[in-house]
């Protein structure tokens, strides 16, 4: 266990890619104040080394560290040397399954990047991708991590009879698409599957199990990753009681190739952003309209009939919206440069399609 060493990357193991978070935090004060921690302190092999004890015999993990940040500062670079680390190791024969450590602040946006760049690859290789992470400093007294990794280790490395290869969180003793990870929560056990269809992993639900085949199914091609200085600059602007004109016409000409609007209730937005947003549009900036609630569909013409070119973001988040509107950027951007005359909205209409697990 511990850092890549050429030998071992030959025979089968189980790759955990640490990327820091609460599970690698560290408390000055664990028992008073287990809250008041620094993430990205612990390495991946020392956390490895916590549950050595318990990993199932004949299994051999190899870890590597990507980064070890506090999630809250995640960057676009790293997303893609992320999304690249985990396709070029699905295609390692010698790879059986990969876990990831990661904050939980914003695994909501990788947990649906992963999908949306590797999650056709996983699941025609037949292996699972499993991000895990934290709610508890690694030295706080009820620490959750090494439970979590823990499992995600077996999650990874057991392919239960009909359970199939793909991208995955889990929390808690849960298991739940990673593109339905979200942290609901600032400080609950199980934050980040809070409002998430979830399996006990001891014993799979199997309407569960049908919503991921069929999502599964459903997702017929991985997208692109972007390269690390191609991603689109995306905003999420929020729309508000007293909301101004400037939030919106202050990003004409600078630059920024999409908006998420975080819209009230079923995603409408302030009447003072209608004249900015239309010239937004004219300017070729790209318009999702999602809903500032976290919950329930945004679906097109409801509460009032979109403007040309704007879509409705159906059940993505507007952190899940942002993502998927700098990769359906990208696509179309690689698709048009090979003469396939596609647009972002072709490609984020097939995001946005994605059956719910009920
Ligand atoms: C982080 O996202 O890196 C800090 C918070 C957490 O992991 O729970």
């Amino acid at each position: 266990m511990s850092s890549i060493d050429l030998k071992a990357t030959q025979s089968p193991h189980i790759l955990v890619l640490g990327m820091g978070g609460t599970i690698a935090g560290l408390a000055q004060e664990p028992k008073n104040k287990p809250l008041q921690y620094q993430a990205g302190q612990v390495s991946i092999s020392n956390l490895l080394g916590q549950i050595q004890e318990a990993i199932p015999k004949g299994l051999t993990l190899i870890s590597e560290r990507l980064v070890n940040i506090n999630s809250k500062d995640l960057s676009e670079s790293v997303l893609t040397q992320l999304a690249l680390t985990v396709l070029s190791s699905l295609n390692n024969q010698a790879v059986q399954g990969i876990v990831i450590t990661h904050g939980t602040d914003t695994i909501e946006e990788t947990g649906l990047f992963l999908q949306l760049t590797c999650g056709k690859a996983a699941q025609t290789l037949g292996k699972r991708v499993v991000l895990t992470g934290a709610m508890l400093p690694g030295n706080a007294p009820a620490a959750d991590g090494p439970s979590n990794l823990l499992n995600a280790v077996q999650w990874a490395s057991t392919l239960l009879e009909n359970c199939p290869g793909g991208v995955y969180g889990v929390f808690a003793g849960k298991v739940c698409m990673a593109k339905d990870l979200a942290k609901r929560h600032g400080t609950a056990p199980n934050a980040p599957l809070m409002d998430s269809p979830t399996s006990p992993l001891n014993l799979i639900n199997p309407s569960w199990l049908a919503g991921v085949r069929a999502a599964e199914s459903a997702w017929r091609e991985d997208l692109p990753v972007p390269h690390t200085d191609e991603w689109p600059w995306v905003e999420i602007l929020t729309s508000h009681a007293g909301a101004r004109p400037q939030t919106i016409s202050q990003w004409l000409g600078s630059g920024v190739k999409g908006l998420v609007l975080a819209g009230s209730g079923m995603g409408g937005f302030h009447e003072s952003w209608k004249t900015p947003l239309d010239r937004a549009l004219a300017s070729g900036i790209a318009l999702v309209r999602a809903s500032r609630t976290g919950a329930g569909l945004v679906r097109s013409d409801i509460p009032e009939k979109d403007p040309i070119g704007c879509m409705a973001a159906g059940s993505l988040s507007s952190p899940r919206a942002r993502i998927a509107l700098q990769l359906a950027l990208n696509a179309a951007k690689q698709a048009n440069l090979v003469g396939k005359p596609l647009t972002w909205q072709d490609f984020f209409a097939r995001i946005a399609d994605l059956p719910e697990i009920r």
